[in-house]
């Protein structure tokens, strides 16, 4: 028996110094010291064996399984420290990596641009007030003298939740909305930013854009006002230098209209692609509130007079930052968004 326990001892520290790696030596703890290990065996045998051999035997067991298990300890040990000096060698560090950036998203070229048109005009005194995207027939057209057989309907064809009720083609309802809650109050200093819907999708139209609207009521307020305050804004947006030029143009609610121009900001108004050598560029509808529009709001035409403007922010965008394709703000590109 006793040669039995020596070669079992020989044999494990035989395979426990040859023991490659961590894995094989569990394998050998299991083998030798396991519930159904070689030791564990035999101390399970030693049922047969009469009561004086028992003890004797019991002892060196214990100590073989000590020994072994001391000698697994160890080998642990060494395998670890191997392990651990093996990865300072070969893995090197390199100081000089860049670091790993974390990406920060931001606003998007469209909110960055409808906040800068905003704060202009919050400097100029006007006040921000927001109106529905699903909008009734009447503050879209009727009240703005845009009868329901008028042919300038034609131009804004939308969407149509009923009869009555469509998607706004514009923010100039807002006009409507307001004169109805505060007529009649002057001064209105009024901003009206917001989405628009029209049936219309190409490389400078979308279904769904955005738009200012802005529009002053007060007494004895004429195209001077108007000018001079779009002057401010074409100067703030597109630089000191930029001039503005007023063309006659039409729209139902204003009366005289003008579509207004900024000078090139590419050339300086020299002539260029951009602005089709005129040094000219269009940048929003305008005019003198109509004195029926003023009328079915409730002022008093004789009395109160107002200017009012409307501007799409994707074409303020497009014209300041060079972008030439307006679908680019809606495909959310990774590529485009990260320019600006
Ligand atoms: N609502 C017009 C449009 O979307 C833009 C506009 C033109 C607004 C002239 C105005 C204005 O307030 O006076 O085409």
């Amino acid at each position: 028996m006793k040669t039995q326990l020596e070669g079992i001892m020989n044999q494990a520290r035989e395979l426990i110094a040859k023991a490659a790696d961590i894995e094989a030596l569990n394998e050998l703890r299991v083998r030798f010291l396991g519930k159904k290990g070689e030791i564990t065996s035999i101390l399970r045998g030693m049922g047969g064996l009469s009561p004086e051999e028992r003890p004797v035997l019991g002892k060196l067991v214990n100590e073989l399984r000590d020994q072994v298990e001391l000698l697994i300890e160890e080998k642990l040990t060494e395998l670890k420290l191997g392990n651990k000096a093996r990865r300072l060698k070969e893995e090197t560090l390199d100081v000089t990596l860049p670091g790993r950036v974390r990406q920060v998203g931001h606003l998007h070229l469209l909110t960055q641009v409808m906040n800068e048109i905003k704060e202009i005009f919050l400097g100029m005194g006007f006040e921000i007030v927001e109106g529905p995207e699903v909008e009734l027939d009447y503050y879209n057209f009727e009240a703005l003298n845009i009868p329901k057989d008028h042919p300038a309907r034609d131009m804004q064809d939308t969407f149509y939740i009923d009869t009555e009720v469509l998607l706004r083609t514009h923010t100039s309802p807002v006009q409507a909305r307001v004169y109805e809650a505060r007529v009649p109050q002057i001064p209105l200093r009024i901003l009206a930013p917001g989405k628009v819907y029209r049936c219309d999708d190409d490389a400078t139209h979308s279904p769904m854009f955005q738009q200012v609207e802005g529009f002053v009521i007060d007494r004895q307020i004429s195209l001077a006002d108007l000018k001079g305050t779009l002057l401010a804004f074409a100067r703030q947006m597109f630089g000191q230098e930029r001039e503005i030029r007023l063309r006659p143009g039409f729209f139902p609610f204003t009366e005289p209209s003008a579509e207004v121009d900024v000078s090139c900001m590419m050339c300086g108004g020299k002539g260029c692609r951009t602005c089709s050598h005129t040094g000219w560029l269009e940048i929003l509808g305008s005019g003198l509130v109509h004195p029926r529009v003023l009328e079915m709001a409730g002022y008093d035409p004789e009395q109160v007079s107002g200017f009012a403007f409307g501007m799409g922010v994707e074409r303020i965008a497009m014209l300041k930052y060079g972008v030439d394709d307006l679908r680019l703000f809606f495909e959310n590109d990774l590529r485009f968004l990260r320019q600006f």
